[in-house]
């Protein structure tokens, strides 16, 4: 089974080893309760670096709701059970102190990407996410961070972050596994009671229908309404937003003049679920 090294002392002693090989890095960041979509992430790692390492850190930081830190799913053992097949050659498992050390006082944001969607939504998460990857991309002196389109904002902030303050690590952006019904893979999706879980895959279906309606022409505004109406009818209890942005850059687009992405957010009684598809 890979080692699961749990202070910074300890990677920093096994990514010194492989740099003198002249061995390339890959990291994958993620909270655990790891399912298919990390999994995509650790084997596009795997194709593209000599070595892996997948870290594992429920980040305090980037959460702006307490209930929603207190219920994130908490798996080690299982987690690493997946990881197993994969070779990997770490698991990074910090504890709390190994990342926000006592006087801890540094924040890196990203100002413009961070601004609206997600960001509006969820004060400081984006400065959570970019403060804790600058330090796992630092810790890691990864290659290459391999990052899911799945969280599409986060993947542009991170992206933004790196090529900013010339981190030498290269974000890569991976193709969001979902499930047979649509439904994007999220390790929030097992807090789903059933008649949730049924209802979540409408966020895809409708958001499918809508890029169809925008690539035949018509405007984002008034097929955002129905496909509003659509959502609640289906079961969704709160709408956050439905937007259509540069797939470069985020602005906003009325129509897909451009390269572009449409991203919605809602909530099914207590989960917040994300999802978004390319248009045009
Ligand atoms: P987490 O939600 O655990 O996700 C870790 C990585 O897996 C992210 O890059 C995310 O985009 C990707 N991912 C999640 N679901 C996916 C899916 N269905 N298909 C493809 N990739 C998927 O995102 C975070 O953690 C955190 O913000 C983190 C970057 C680790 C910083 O704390």
């Amino acid at each position: 089974p890979p080692p699961i090294l749990r202070t910074k002392a300890a990677l920093r002693a096994a990514v010194l080893g492989w740099k003198r090989a002249g061995e390339s890095i890959g990291v994958v960041p993620t909270m655990g309760a790891l399912h298919a979509g990390h999994l995509s992430l650790v084997e596009s790692a795997k194709a593209g670096c000599d070595r892996v390492i997948v870290t594992i850190f429920v980040n305090p930081k980037q959460f702006n709701n307490a209930a929603d830190l207190e219920n994130y799913p908490r798996t080690e053992l299982a987690d690493a059970e997946k990881l197993a097949p994969f070779a990997v050659d770490a698991i990074y498992v910090p504890g709390p102190d190994q990342i926000y050390p006592e006087g801890f006082a540094t924040t890196v944001s990203v100002t413009g990407l961070t601004e609206g969607l997600c960001g509006s939504h969820r004060p400081g998460h984006f400065d959570g996410v970019t403060t804790v990857c600058a330090k796992l991309f630092l810790q890691t002196l990864a290659d290459r961070a391999y990052f899911g389109e799945k969280d599409f904002q986060q993947l542009q902030v991170v992206t933004r972050m790196a090529r900013d303050l010339d981190l030498l690590t290269e974000v890569i952006g991976c193709p969001t596994v979902r499930e047979p019904d649509g439904l994007a893979l999220s390790s929030r999706n097992v807090l789903l009671p059933p008649e949730s879980r049924a209802v979540a895959p409408a966020l895809n279906r409708v958001l499918r229908q809508v890029a169809e309606r925008l690539s035949d022409g018509e405007s984002l505004g008034p097929v955002r309404f129905q496909a509003e109406a659509a959502l609640r009818e289906a079961g969704f209890t709160k709408l956050e937003y439905i937007e259509l942005r540069a797939a470069d850059g985020l602005q906003t687009l009325e129509h897909p003049t451009r390269p572009a992405r449409l991203l919605a957010a809602a909530w099914l009684g207590g989960v917040r679920l994300i999802d978004n598809i390319a248009v045009g």
